[in-house]
């Protein structure tokens, strides 16, 4: 199966015919296409109106997870609703099979990188920030547990590894992803993992277990000069 993925897609009104025509290109090149998040800028309603008013010029099937811009105005329910309705296939720590593929997926969250991970010591609020981390890399596992092909592809918007967020500033590392998300890829194996978030970033490396990890933020796309806005594998 040809897959298209992309991430951080942050569409804007007045590019829209522009973004038509680069998004639409997936409909003759690939099956499916991943969204791994960051489809707005600021989390409104009418950034993800102008998202679905592109996506209704695609015809394959949408897999999407959300991004921390999708939650930047509290209407993150709201904006899931939406890509539902639209016919979107978004995943929050869920599973699903398309085309003898499966497809697992949550947003993911921070946390930093093994060695240097913030740990639930102190006072309540770090419990709690890493509590959201663990929570979100549990989500992952479950929803690569739930599939039964023999093919998975991973989904989240933050970084499982490192090695895919090197471009961005070093200080900001811990905020662009979390190892806890890698112990739940190398759990199940997965063929691929998707993540965006890191604009700047790595385009591909792997876990300690050897799956394959890519960011697709458009804005890496581009730097390594895809001729579209998605990068297309074959699995
Ligand atoms: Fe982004
Ligand atoms: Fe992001």
């Amino acid at each position: 199966m040809r897959i298209a993925a992309a991430a951080d897609i942050h569409l804007r009104p007045e590019r829209r015919e522009s973004n038509v025509r680069a998004y639409s290109a997936v409909n003759d090149l690939a099956e499916l296409l991943v969204i791994a998040g960051d489809f707005t800028n600021h989390g409104m309603q009418d950034e993800m109106q102008e998202c679905l008013r592109v996506f209704e010029h695609i015809h394959v099937p949408i897999v999407a997870v959300m991004g921390n811009h999708d939650y930047e105005s509290g209407h993150q329910d709201e904006l899931a609703g939406m890509l539902r309705v639209a016919g979107v296939h978004l995943l929050d720590g869920q599973g699903i099979e398309i085309g003898g593929i499966g497809f697992g997926g949550t947003k993911g969250f921070c946390g930093g990188f093994a060695p240097h991970e913030l740990m639930a010591f102190g006072e309540g609020a770090i419990k709690k920030f890493v509590e959201i981390s663990e929570r979100e890399a549990i989500k992952l596992d479950y929803a690569l547990a739930q599939l039964h092909t023999p093919v998975k592809v991973a989904i989240t918007h933050y970084s499982p590894i490192k090695e895919t967020v090197i471009g961005e500033p070093e200080p900001i590392f811990p905020f662009l992803g979390s190892s806890r998300l890698e112990r739940a890829l190398d759990r199940h194996n997965p063929a691929l993992a998707l993540h965006g978030h890191a604009h700047k970033g790595s385009f591909s490396a792997h876990t300690l277990a050897g799956t394959r990890v890519c960011n697709v933020a458009v804005h890496v796309l581009q730097r390594r000069g895809e001729p579209h806005p998605f990068v297309i594998f074959d699995l």
